[in-house]
C-alpha cells in the first residue's frame, strides 16, 4: 500500500538513563493523539515508540549505580518506560529497544551498505563531545564556564563542561549531500514544521555540512562496526535506524511493514530536530530509502521558565498529574493548553483550574445532565425528535463544521486548534440546553414532543463527541459511548468513524442510556496543594 494511503507516526525513543517526565510524556500523548485520530478515521495506521539504550550516558549512569548497562536498561525499561505507557494510556503498536537483536542487526546492515557504496571513511576526530546531549559540538556551541567550571568550555543546554575528543573514527560523508537536503526542504515544504523551525535548519544546512563522526573506539556500549569490531556506532546514528528496523526492513529482503507504513511521521522536540531533519534524511539518501514524511519539532514544557529536566530538578513525574486528575485529563491538557509547536510552562493552577471549567463543568457536566434526563423524563430510552427547529438546525451545523475544521488542523499537526474545533460542539450544547430549558418543558405535558426533539439533539450530540474525543479522552468517551446506549445499535465506539461523526441522526431512537458516573469527578484541592 502506498504511504498516503497509510499513516505512521513515531516518537523519539527515550534515553534510559532516568525515568520519564511530563516532558516526555507530552510527546508520547502528542504522537498517540494522532495515531488514534487517524485509526479512528479508517486510516491504516502504525504508531511506534521505544528506547535509545546505549551511548556513553547510559553506561556511565549504569557504571555509577554498579550495574551493567544492559541490567541497567532492562531495569528502567520494565520499572518506567513502558508503565509510562499505561500510565497515560498510550495505544502503541510496536516498542523497539536499541539493544533487540531486530535492531542492531539492521544497523550493522545499514552501515555495511553505506561502507560498501564508499559513502563512509577512516579519519581522526578533534573537537568538543557533550555526553548529555550525546552530541559532537562545535566552539561556537558552546558558552565559557564560570564557577566551577571556568577556563572549561560548557554545554548550555546541559549546563556541564563538554569533553575533548582525539580519536581515530569511521565518517560518514554527509557533506555530499548539502544540496539534496535543500532540494527537499524546498520541494517538500512541510518536511520541517512548524515553519519557525523549518528556517532555522535550512539556514544551518546552507551554512555548509562537516562529515559525521559515526563510530567511537574509547568505550565499548553499543553496536560493533561490522568491518572493525574495535569501534561502536555513534548513538545517534544506531538509534535513528529504528524507525525503519522497527518495521522490518533490511537491505535487499522485502518487508511488508516497511513497504505498508514507511514513510513516517516523527514527532520530535525541538532540540533534537536537527538530528531527525538533517542526518537522517541524509543517512536514508545514502542508503537510497525514502525520506521521512514529516519531521515536527515540538516546544518544550516550561517550569519556572526553563526547559523542565530532572538534571535540574524540575522534573515532574507523569503519575504525579495522573493519579490525581486520571490520564483522560493529562492528555487532554496538555494538548489543548499548548499550541503544538510552541513552548508551553506548566502549573498546576492552570491544570486544575482546566480541568474544572473544561473537563469537570463543560464536557463531563453536559454528559451526566443529559444522561440523566432522558432517564428521568423518558424512562432511559432515547427519544424519537418531532420537528426540527433553528436551534437544532444551528447544533446539526456546528457539528458537520467541527469534523471538517478538526480533520483540517489534525492535517497541520495542530492537535490544540483541533481539540478547540470539536469543544464547540460542548459549548454550543451547554448553551442551547441553557436556552432551552428542557427542565421547564417537561412540567408542560402538551410539550412532549418538544422535550423529545431537545433530549434526542442533545443524545445525539454527545455521540459525535464521543466520537470525535475519543483520541484525547479514550476512557471518558468509552464510558459515554456505554452510557448512551449506542454500542447494540451502532457497535463499538472504535468502529466509529471520525469523517462520518457529522452525519447527523444515527443514535438511533429506542436506545437504552445506562447510569453516567461523573466522568470528571471533583478534585480534592487538597490533593493538588
Ligand atoms: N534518545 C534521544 C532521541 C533519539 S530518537 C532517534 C533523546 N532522548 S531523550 O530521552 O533525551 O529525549 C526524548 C524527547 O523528550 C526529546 O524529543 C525531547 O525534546 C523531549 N523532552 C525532554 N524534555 C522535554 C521538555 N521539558 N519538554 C518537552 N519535551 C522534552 O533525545
Amino acid at each position: 500500500m502506498a504511504a498516503g494511503d497509510s499513516f505512521s507516526v513515531t516518537t523519539p525513543i527515550f534515553y534510559v538513563n532516568d525515568a520519564p517526565h511530563i516532558g516526555h510524556a507530552y510527546t508520547e500523548v502528542a504522537a498517540d493523539v494522532l495515531a488514534r485520530w487517524h485509526r479512528q478515521s479508517g486510516v491504516p495506521t502504525w504508531s511506534l515508540t521505544g528506547t535509545d539504550e546505549h551511548g556513553q550516558k547510559i553506561l556511565r549512569t549504569a557504571v555509577a549505580n554498579g550495574v551493567t548497562p544492559k541490567e541497567w536498561a532492562d531495569k528502567l525499561v520494565a520499572d518506567a518506560w513502558i508503565p509510562l505507557l499505561k500510565t497515560i494510556d498510550i495505544a502503541n503498536d510496536d516498542f523497539i529497544r536499541t539493544t533487540e537483536e531486530r535492531h542492531e542487526s539492521v544497523v550493522q546492515q545499514f552501515l555495511q551498505k553505506l561502507y560498501d557504496d564508499g559513502l563512509i571513511y577512516d579519519g581522526e576526530y578533534e573537537g568538543y563531545y557533550c555526553v548529555g546531549c550525546e552530541e559532537y559540538k562545535q566552539q561556537s556551541d558552546l558558552v565559557d564556564g564560570t564557577g566551577e567550571f571556568a577556563g572549561q568550555y560548557v554545554c548550555p543546554i546541559h549546563g556541564r563542561p563538554v569533553e575533548v575528543l582525539k580519536e581515530k573514527n569511521y565518517f560518514f560523508r554527509m557533506s555530499q549531500f548539502q544540496q539534496r537536503l535543500l532540494d527537499l526542504y524546498e520541494s517538500q515544504p512541510d518536511f520541517i514544521q512548524p515553519d519557525s523551525l523549518r528556517n532555522e535548519i535550512v539556514s544551518f544546512v546552507r551554512r555548509g555540512l562537516d562529515d559525521l563522526s559515526i563510530s567511537r573506539q574509547s568505550f565499548d556500549w553499543g553496536v560493533r562496526v561490522p568491518w572493525d569490531d574495535k569501534h561502536v556506532v555513534y548513538v545517534w546514528f544506531d538509534a535513528l535506524i529504528n524507525y525503519i528496523s522497527a518495521l522490518g526492513w533490511r537491505p535487499d529482503a522485502p518487508a511488508e511493514l516497511f513497504d505498508r507504513f514507511w514513510p513516517s511521521n516523527h514527532i520530535v522536540g525541538k532540540d533534537i530536530a536537527r538530528f531527525h531533519a538533517v542526518i537522517w534524511p541524509a543517512m536514508l539518501m545514502a542508503a537510497d530509502l525514502p525520506v521521512p514524511r514529516r519531521v515536527f519539532g515540538h516546544g518544550w514544557l516550561l517550569v519556572g521558565g526553563e526547559k523542565m529536566s530532572k538534571s535540574k530538578l524540575t522534573g515532574i513525574a507523569p503519575s504525579q498529574i495522573t493519579d490525581v486528575f486520571g490520564s483522560d485529563a493529562f492528555r487532554y491538557y496538555f494538548m489543548r493548553a499548548i499550541a503544538f509547536g510552541q513552548d508551553g510552562s506548566f502549573s498546576w493552577e492552570d491544570l486544575a483550574a482546566r480541568y474544572q471549567a473544561e473537563l469537570a463543568n463543560g464536557f463531563g457536566n453536559l454528559a451526566s445532565r443529559v444522561v440523566a434526563m432522558v432517564g428521568r423524563y423518558c424512562d432511559g430510552v432515547v427519544p424519537e425528535a418531532g420537528a426540527a427547529s433553528e436551534a437544532e438546525a444551528g447544533i446539526q451545523r456546528t457539528v458537520a463544521d467541527a469534523v471538517g475544521t478538526a480533520s483540517a488542523a489534525i492535517d497541520r499537526f495542530a492537535i490544540s486548534d483541533s481539540i478547540a474545533a470539536v469543544w464547540s460542539i460542548v459549548d454550543e450544547l451547554n448553551g442551547y440546553l441553557t436556552v432551552q430549558e428542557p427542565w421547564k418543558v417537561a412540567k408542560d405535558d402538551s410539550q412532549t414532543e418538544r422535550l423529545h426533539t431537545i433530549l434526542y439533539t442533545a443524545a445525539e450530540g454527545l455521540r459525535a463527541l464521543a466520537v470525535l474525543l475519543s483520541p484525547v479522552l479514550p476512557q471518558a468517551t468509552q464510558k459515554l459511548w456505554a452510557a448512551l446506549g449506542a454500542e447494540p445499535h451502532l457497535g463499538a465506539l472504535a468502529d466509529q468513524r471520525i469523517p462520518d461523526a457529522g452525519e447527523w441522526g444515527q443514535l438511533p431512537a429506542g436506545a437504552r442510556t445506562q447510569a453516567l458516573e461523573a466522568l470528571f469527578p471533583r478534585i480534592d484541592h487538597e490533593a493538588t496543594a
